[in-house]
């Protein structure tokens, strides 16, 4: 808010002193430290450096033209040119007066019209015909909140998940129902069937063929057939004790060529076949109902649900249309698109005529283009996709669309790790279930939740006491998944992180526990002092700014967003989640240097508690963006 109008200010200043303005404007910073002031702009260096006049000279060129006097005090050149800016009490309490009467957006303005943008985020997109584990978490979570914080700033955004629900795992599936469904246990829980008829045909491919005892090689069928590959199909584990009983009594089975028995039946599915299209229909079907439990329980949906089978209709003449542009050409029998000075191309049909996660890829920007013509898509997706889209890029730009009517961002992300340091998985090696991750990060939060209540940390408040079982479990519900959504945003996307129960659940560092305990804390406040907010925020009586915590709290309540806004730039949650986590410390600094209920006079302590007030929903609002709840008592 507050740079928003220094650099309105700045722009002024800056015409005719300046050949790039808007460039010498993204040098007004927020100053790393409040002994030099509140801001700092810094753009005398480059331009001196480009005129070839001293920078202070231009500094003071600057100052001179300034007309900034009713926001700031007087500004201060420091160094070899760089101006400090304090700003009067006065307008941070004029700011402050505006974030709290603007309940909605806490004076978070809404995008200029001619900056708003049409945006096509693409995200989640399992593979539904295995159930959600960790590795799915982070897309979902991550594009979530992109998608909340772009809709905030006031995009449109339209939101599709592109379901991997077309690959080879379906094969694997169909076979296995076909020759070892449990009827009676499928009726009774048909996912926990259909798992196991996955996973049981997918141990039988891989031990085909190997005599016993021979270390397990990589996947002999993989799961593309124009389908997603598969980052983390679990590697079956060479030491299986089980693996001899296990011979024995699929050997029948392993003495045939299962490998060409599941190709067989994807190849009729994608073919036509009614049979294999009904039963993939009933298996499709069974797997959204899981993945849909698993979105209702991180509060995420979507606009759109396009899989990858949707695309299959078009995907024969999206090739055909390459090739005759000229943009694709034949290769050894397959169909690729090549790309100047790289020698691998992306293929979109392979030599037996099968396409690829690629060729679908093209044929989905194709249709979204076509249908919403948005001006961005952004691909949440894992980091070792980057090729992939690298070459999906490039191929929509060889097919018209350009740069400027198009952006293609690939928001990538790293892996996440157990505290091994190797790709999260179970005791048993297995990949961690989604359900099971929700589950225990739910157990685990009410334990802290019963931990706090025990009698020690209860303080003196009858009412905690009264609250119920239910409560509780409402509570643990929001501060654990809360917990595990953070602790992701919270990272450097494109870094790998190390999953940690505690860490995510600690009630004090960067966690989401620890915001939504700031969060309750105000709250309690309000509750205890008997405080009508609501009243309060109505009454006019203005925030009063003077101790320095006060201070240091308005300057970053006013930064709520400049986050956001730089959040966007480049998609990165964990700005947001930082400029939280700051906005929590000061806030409990200030808590700490200024009484609130027990202020010197009631002025003060009206101020104090809009502050707080707004501390808290500035706090809630962010989390809300991130796709966290919070909790009312804690
Ligand atoms: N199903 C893919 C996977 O599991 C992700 C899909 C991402 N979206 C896309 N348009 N390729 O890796």
């Amino acid at each position: 808010m507050i740079s928003a109008y220094l650099k309105t200010r700045f722009a002024a200043a800056l015409e005719g002193l300046a050949d790039d303005v808007p460039a010498a404007l993204e040098l007004i910073r927020p100053g790393q430290d409040a002994k030099f002031g509140d801001f700092q702009a810094n753009m005398a260096m480059p331009i001196g450096k480009k005129t070839g006049k001293p920078p202070r000279e231009i500094a003071q060129a600057i100052v001179a033209r300034l007309r900034i006097d009713d926001l700031c005090k007087e500004p201060e050149i420091a160094g070899p040119g760089f101006i400090n800016l304090r700003l009067r009490e006065e307008t941070l309490e004029t700011l402050l007066q505006k974030c709290v009467a603007d309940t909605e957006r806490l004076g978070v303005a809404v995008v200029e019209p001619a900056h708003r943008r049409r945006i096509l985020v693409d995200f989640s997109g399992p593979n539904i015909a295995k159930q959600m584990h960790v590795g799915h978490i982070r897309s979902t979570v991550i594009g979530n909140a992109l998608q909340r914080m772009l809709r905030f700033a006031g995009h449109e955004v339209i939101t599709d998940n592109h379901i991997g629900d077309w690959g080879t795992p379906f094969g694997m599936i169909i076979y296995g129902y076909r020759h070892f469904l449990d009827r009676t246990a499928y009726e009774n829980n048909p996912l926990e069937e259909l798992g196991r008829l996955y996973r049981l045909v997918r141990r039988l491919i891989d031990l085909a063929g190997k005599p016993a005892g021979t270390p397990s090689a990589k996947p002999t069928v993989s799961d593309d057939a124009g389908a997603a590959p598969d980052t983390d199909s679990s590697d079956p584990d060479s030491s299986d004790p089980d693996a001899s009983s296990f011979r024995e009594q699929f050997q029948e089975y392993l003495d045939r060529d299962i490998q060409a028995a599941v190709l067989e039946e994807v190849a009729k599915l994608h073919q036509g076949d009614t049979e294999n299209r009904t039963l993939w229909q009933e298996i499709v079907d069974h797997c959204l109902v899981d993945i849909d439990r698993m979105y209702r329980r991180l509060n995420v949906s979507f606009d759109h649900t396009l899989g990858e089978s949707f695309y299959q209709p078009m995907l024969a003449p999206t090739v055909e249309s390459l090739l005759e542009r000229g943009i694709a050409r034949e290769t050894d029998g397959a169909v690729g698109v090549f790309f100047e000075g790289e020698e691998v191309p992306m293929l979109i049909r392979k030599k037996d005529g099968a396409f690829l996660y690629g060729t679908t890829d093209v044929a989905t920007v194709d249709y979204r283009m076509e249908r919403w013509q948005p001006d961005a898509i952004l691909y949440v997706v894992d980091f070792r996709q980057a090729l992939h889209f690298q070459h999906l890029f490039a191929t929509m730009r060889l097919m018209g669309y350009g740069a400027d009517r198009l952006e293609l961002a690939h928001v990538k992300f790293g892996t996440v790790l157990g505290e091994d340091g190797k790709p999260f998985k179970t005791r048993s090696g297995d990949t961690v279930g989604l359900e099971s991750l929700l589950d225990e990060a739910q157990e685990r939060a009410l334990a802290v939740v019963q931990a706090n209540l025990s009698p020690e940390n209860e303080g003196n408040d009858p009412s905690e006491k009264e609250r119920s079982e239910q409560e509780h479990r409402e509570t643990a519900r929001r501060i654990g998944i809360g917990a595990l959504i953070y602790a992701d945003l919270s990272q450097n996307r494109e870094s790998d992180y190390v999953f940690s129960y505690d860490k995510m659940l600690a009630m004090n560092g960067n966690t989401a526990t620890y915001m939504q305990y700031a969060y309750a804390r105000v709250r309690g406040i309000f509750l205890k002092g008997g405080v009508d907010i609501d009243a309060l925020r109505k009454s006019g009586i203005a925030i009063r700014i003077r101790e320095p915590q006060e201070r240091a709290l308005a300057l970053e309540l006013l930064r709520f967003d400049e986050a956001l806004d730089w959040a966007l730039r480049d998609y990165r949650p964990n700005i947001l989640t930082a400029y939280l986590f700051e906005l929590a410390n000061r806030y409990s600094n200030f808590f700490e240097h200024c009484p609130v209920l027990k202020a010197a006079d009631e002025e003060t302590k009206i101020s104090r508690l809009l502050l707080c007030d707004l501390t808290a929903r500035t706090i809630r609002k962010g989390l809300e963006l991130l796709g966290i709840e919070t909790v009312e008592r804690m």
